[in-house]
């Protein structure tokens, strides 16, 4: 991606998604965890994300899974749930890997958030998105 960069750290965080930065690799000043079981079905965060042109855009999630399996979160555009995205392991917590999201978006201003959802088994930090 060639797109601006939106870390998760300076994104609008809820439900118990927190800034944190006790685990090494991430890019800019920390990364978002929270995504634990305590807060299954509320962790979520909220990137603002301006589209220009509209069309196909790639959202790329820089992300850590230190569980030994696959992990899942739900992806919400503009508030509706559009997909649940499958996270795989990253064998540790300090290893970082991108899952790639392709969607049509129109031009303007979008909600894309990363939701703990209740059908998710979440357990995944969040770094940051590139478009
Ligand atoms: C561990 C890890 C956290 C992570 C959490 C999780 O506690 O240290 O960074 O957020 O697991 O399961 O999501």
């Amino acid at each position: 991606s060639t797109g601006p960069v939106f870390e998760a750290e300076a994104a609008t965080l809820a439900g118990g998604a927190v800034v944190a930065s006790d685990h090494a690799g991430y890019s800019g000043s920390g990364f978002v965890g929270g995504y634990t079981d305590a807060n299954s079905g509320s962790a979520s965060t909220t990137f603002k994300v301006r589209i220009s042109g509209g069309g196909a855009v790639d959202l790329v999630f820089r992300y850590a899974n230190g569980t030994p399996t696959d992990r899942t979160l739900s992806l919400v555009v503009d508030g509706a749930h559009v997909d649940q995205l499958s996270f795989p392991t990253t064998s540790n917590w300090d290893t970082w890997d991108t899952v790639t999201v392709a969607r049509s978006l129109p031009e303007g201003d979008h909600d894309i958030t990363l939701l703990y959802g209740s059908a998710d088994n979440g357990n995944v930090n969040l770094d940051r998105l590139d478009v």
